[in-house]
Formats: C-alpha cells, structure tokens, sequence
C-alpha cells in the first residue's frame, strides 16, 4: 500500500494530482466527475473580471445603443453584473461542496487592483477551501520597468492575504526579467503556493489571409521542460509549496515534477485529450514506479533531484547547447 498523500497549503489532499484551472471545472457535474476520477483537488474555472465588464458592456451596447456620456448607468450595471458572477459562483461551491469531499481551489483575475479583493472575500464566503490568484497580464508596454511587474503581484497578495484566511497561492508565468528573484520576493510575502506555469492564449498567423488566428490550445507532452528546470531550481530556495503546471501528461512527467521539488502537479490538457480517466491511470502509474524504486510514500522521494549539486546545477543553468551539440554527429541526426 503506497501513501501518496500529501500536505498542500496545508490542505491534506490524498494524492498529488489537482485538475488545474479550465472549462473542466466550471459546473457541479464537471466537478463531480473530477472527484470522481481520483483527482485530488480542483481548482475551479477562473473569474476574468475583464471578461465579464467586457461582455456586458457588449451586451448593453447591443440592446440599448451606446450611451457613451452615461457612465453612471454603467457602473450600476456593472455592479449589477459582478454580483450575478459572484452569486453564480458561489451556487456553484455550494452545491460542488454537497455533492464532492475533494478541496476547491477558487481562482481569480481582476484588471482593476481595487477589485480583487471584494472578488477574494465573496469566493471565501462561498465556501472554497483556498484560492489561486492568477495576476498575469503580458508585459507589452515599452514604457513599463521591469519592477512594476512585480510590485503589481507583491501589492495584490499584501491586499488580498489581509482581507481573507483560507491559503492563497498564486499562478505565475515564466516570463520576468529575473525569474528567480521574483519567486524569492512572492514566498517571502507570504504566499502559501506559487503555480508554475500558467499556459496562455497563444496568437498565430494564417500565411494565406494575413488573419491573425488562435495559436494550439493545448501543451504537448513535451511541454513541461520549462516548468521541471524552474521547480528544480526555486524548490530547494522557498518555504511555500510548488505546484507545477504545463505539460504534465503522464506519471513520469508529474514524478519527475515531485522528485524536482513540487508538492502537487496540475493537469489540464491531458484530460482535453485523453479524457478524464487519465487520471487514474496516471495515479497507477506513479504506485508501481514507487513500487519499483522501492517508495512508500511520496514524501520520500520528494525533492530526491533538484538543483543543488554542482553536477545538477551546471545542467539546470545551461541554456545553450554549445558543449551539447559539439559532441554530437550531425550526420546521425540526418
Ligand atoms: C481550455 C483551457 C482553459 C483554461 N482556463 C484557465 C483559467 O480560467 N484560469 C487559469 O488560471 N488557467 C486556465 N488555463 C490554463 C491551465 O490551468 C493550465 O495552467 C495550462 O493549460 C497548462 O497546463 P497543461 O499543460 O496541463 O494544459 C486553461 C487552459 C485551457 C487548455
């Protein structure tokens, strides 16, 4: 019998695997078959405020023509809107929490700072047992210094960590001029979790038309080098957990995340492809590895390699392959 218990945010989940944030997790009949697959935990479909302002000024453009001078009477409306989403999600955790016993992890994205924290209080109040902030916004103007960046993530876990108690974790991407830092500064704030990777809407062009289209959705199964290199990096140099996020498509992958350091793996476009009993299947998977190796619990191998030997971490910190490819015939890769 093998223990893959394991202790996030302080939330005793019964295996590592959380079904990340996606379409998946935003009804009551989507969470229960979630619980039922073995997952672990859920972290539920976010709340895009923008989203939401957008789609209903949209909205009211349509039905009643654009009252551009009249701001007031779409502040009501937008007052209005927020409490619908948030009461929506609220009936959502309520009734998620009667039907499932897995922990919900709430998930939020608000465009104006002063909103995440009526947003964070209303998902505690529904019920969730943690939240993921997800802060992202892409770092496109040429204007911006590289610290405003971060003084944005570090001010919203500061407002929203003093007005709510469950844990909070927050989502980050890979893009920061100096990654390593960052994460420092986000688990010195107090942060019980940092998520890594967020994947984003990805932009492509159609070479015929000149239209700018949706890039792949999806992450492959070898997507997750990016993630493996970073949690093995920050693993060992933080107090809070890591969960890792992109590309974890299979036992090995979401071992390999463990034995880098992180204490939960998510899962998203796996279950898109191959359906929800991968996980499962993953979950046998990581039992008779551990089997194998000799394991019995996750918490043994957790952290097993990571980045601190100078043989690793020379490895972890190469970016370019000159030494790599030098040893290499260029006539076997033809
Ligand atoms: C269809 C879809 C919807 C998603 N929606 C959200 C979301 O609302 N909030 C969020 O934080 N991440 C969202 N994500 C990102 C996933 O949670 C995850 O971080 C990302 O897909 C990388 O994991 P994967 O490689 O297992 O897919 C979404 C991903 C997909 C594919």
């Amino acid at each position: 019998m093998k223990i893959l218990e394991t202790k996030y945010m302080g939330l005793r989940l019964k295996n590592p695997i959380i079904v990340g944030s996606c379409g998946l997790t935003a009804s009551v009949e989507g969470l229960k078959r979630i619980a039922q697959s073995g997952a672990a935990a859920v972290v539920l479909k976010s709340i895009f405020e923008e989203e939401i302002i957008k789609e209903h000024e949209d909205t009211l453009k349509k039905k009643l023509g654009y009252q551009d001078n009249n701001l007031e009477f779409l502040d009501y409306f937008d007052y209005q809107l927020k409490n619908d989403v948030l009461k929506k999600t609220a009936t959502l955790v309520e009734e998620a929490k009667k039907e499932i016993d897995i922990p919900i992890i709430g998930s939020l994205n608000c465009a104006s700072s002063g909103e995440w924290i009526s947003y964070a209080k209303n998902l505690e109040k529904a019920g969730v047992d943690a939240l993921e902030l997800n802060v992202f916004k892409l770092p496109f103007d040429i204007d911006q210094k590289p610290e405003e960046q971060e003084k944005l993530y570090l001010s919203i876990i500061d407002k929203v960590k003093e007005n709510i108690s469950i844990p909070v974790c927050i989502k980050i991407a890979p893009y920061s001029s100096n990654l390593a830092a960052m994460i420092k500064k986000l688990d010195d704030s107090g942060v019980n979790a940092i998520t890594m990777f967020n994947r984003f809407y990805n932009v492509d062009f159609d070479i015929m038309t000149d239209e700018v289209k949706a890039g792949g959705t999806y992450s492959s199964d070898q997507d997750y080098y990016n993630t493996l290199r970073w949690i093995s990096i920050m693993s060992g140099k933080v107090n809070c957990d890591l969960s890792a996020s992109t590309g974890i498509h299979s036992a090995e992958t979401a071992i390999k995340m463990i034995m880098a350091g992180a204490t939960t793996v998510q899962v998203v476009s796996k279950l898109y492809k191959d359906g929800l009993g991968s996980i499962a299947g993953m979950l046998k998977n990581i039992e008779l590895w551990m089997d194998k190796r000799g394991y019995l619990s996750i918490d043994e191998f957790r952290g097993s390699v990571h980045h601190e030997p100078k043989e690793n971490s020379e490895k972890f910190e190469r970016v370019q392959f000159m030494k790599y490819f030098s040893g290499h015939n260029p006539d076997q890769v033809i």
